[in-house]
């Protein structure tokens, strides 16, 4: 039988490491000890991040046979099928995988590693979410799109987690990246954060800039689709586009704000997500309900299809708003515009002392803009032109707190909300 030079190498190292004969054979012993060449090991959020998680990783060879090992710490280790996925966009083919980490055990920690061979990547660890959680704090970023290189995202990503060590996840809402096929955009992006993602639990929203195509034209999201394994929401041909998980004492529901973008792809984007969103919300028991999505309610002079006009609500605020008000939601987190507006209560499209409270935040990336006041709805803003800035949602039985801040750290505002 005739050995393949991989399965040469492997069982060579296995001999090297049975008779310690590593300073005979340096050469294989430097292999044995490689690194596995991924990129972007992240983990996700599912829909019970109590007893479950997602890990994905990529490469940009395929690494046949790779696997997934973890272990609760101190215990036995598990290996775990992976599922991989290819794309070619950009003229470079990446590699995707996938393992589903199921019926894990409340408030534990947890160790994972990639293995391939006898080759490993480093432990990594994550916490699964306490049974009964009744406060928790997690970081909110929008639109880390950047231009010119990603640095200083990854440097703002970094300090916020120093600042709030104890945040539990981190939302990224839309426009992750500036432009959704770019390998350039990509790479980049998940490269500024590589010391850390792996141990964060990412949730990310899509938003219209995942929708670009190499010449700015409106595409299918196809790297965002295969990038994120989300929550399953029940409509196959729209996975990964919304979803919703639980966590602590509320219930957040990411919804896609892409109906222009992805109008010739999926018509009846509004209408599904629309109906999923009544079943999904209606009568949960959670304590809060909070929305995140990508474009904001408000048009902000960005000329709105539907309305025709560049004034007041957007074509995503006459879009889901009525719903909100119908379903009783809690709060709604926004981005797209790049600043920090808060406008209090809105109910039945009108400012009110009851109904959602929107709040818009970002961009974390450096695409800076000028944006205009809405004198009808907003209630408070950042000054201009917009410093890099996220949010800090806490959440407990009797309240929401927002707090927004700068990536610089100054204190921006703080919204309360209680029941
Ligand atoms: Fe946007």
């Amino acid at each position: 039988m005739q050995l393949s030079r991989r399965r040469f190498i492997a069982l060579t190292g296995k001999i090297i490491l049975l008779f310690g004969l590593g300073g005979v054979f340096p050469r294989l012993a430097a292999a044995a000890s490689d690194t596995l060449p991924i990129e972007a090991l992240r983990q996700l959020i599912t829909a019970d991040p109590r007893t479950s998680r997602t890990i994905m990783w990529q490469s940009k060879t395929p690494l046949e046979g790779c696997r997934l090992q973890y272990r609760a710490a101190g215990g036995n280790f598990q290996n775990l099928p992976v599922i991989q996925e290819s794309l070619n966009e950009d003229r470079v083919t990446n590699y995707y995988y996938t393992a589903y980490l199921k019926n894990l055990t409340p408030a534990t920690n947890y160790q994972y590693r990639i293995w391939q061979n006898n080759i490993a990547t480093p432990w990594q660890e994550f916490i699964t979410a306490p049974a009964e959680i009744t406060e928790f704090s997690a970081l909110i970023f929008c639109d880390s799109q950047c231009g010119q290189t990603y640095d200083g995202w990854g440097q703002a990503f970094r300090t916020a987690w120093q600042r709030h060590p104890a945040a539990h996840f981190f939302a990224i809402v839309g426009d992750i990246v500036d432009n959704g096929q770019q390998e350039w955009q990509w790479q980049n992006f998940f490269a500024a954060i590589a010391d850390i993602l792996p141990q964060k639990l990412f949730i990310p929203v899509m938003g219209n800039h995942e929708c670009y195509s190499l010449i700015w034209k409106f595409c299918r999201p196809r790297r965002y689709e295969l990038s994120y394994n989300l929550p399953a929401n029940g409509d196959t041909e729209l996975q990964n586009y919304y979803y919703s998980y639980d966590y602590g004492p509320v219930h957040f529901i990411v919804l896609n704000t892409q109906m222009l973008e992805l109008k010739d792809i999926h018509p009846h984007l509004l209408e599904t997500q629309k109906n999923w969103l009544r079943q999904d919300a209606k009568n949960h028991p959670a304590r809060w309900r909070v929305v995140l999505m990508h474009k904001d309610i408000l048009a902000y002079d960005e000329y709105q299809e539907g309305t025709k006009t560049m004034m007041s609500i957007s074509d995503t605020g006459y879009a889901f708003m009525p719903v909100f008000d119908e379903l009783g939601i809690d709060l709604v987190l926004t981005g797209h515009m790049h600043t920090y507006r808060n406008r209090g209560h809105i109910h039945h499209l009108k400012p009110a002392d009851k109904g959602p409270v929107y709040i818009m935040s970002g961009p974390i990336g450096n695409q800076q803009y000028h944006v205009p006041a809405d004198k009808t709805f907003d209630r408070s803003a950042i000054y201009q032109p917009t410093p890099e800035n996220y949010l800090l949602l806490s959440a407990s039985t009797e309240k929401l707190t927002v707090t927004c801040y700068t990536a610089a750290g100054e204190l921006i505002e703080t919204t309360e909300l209680s029941h």
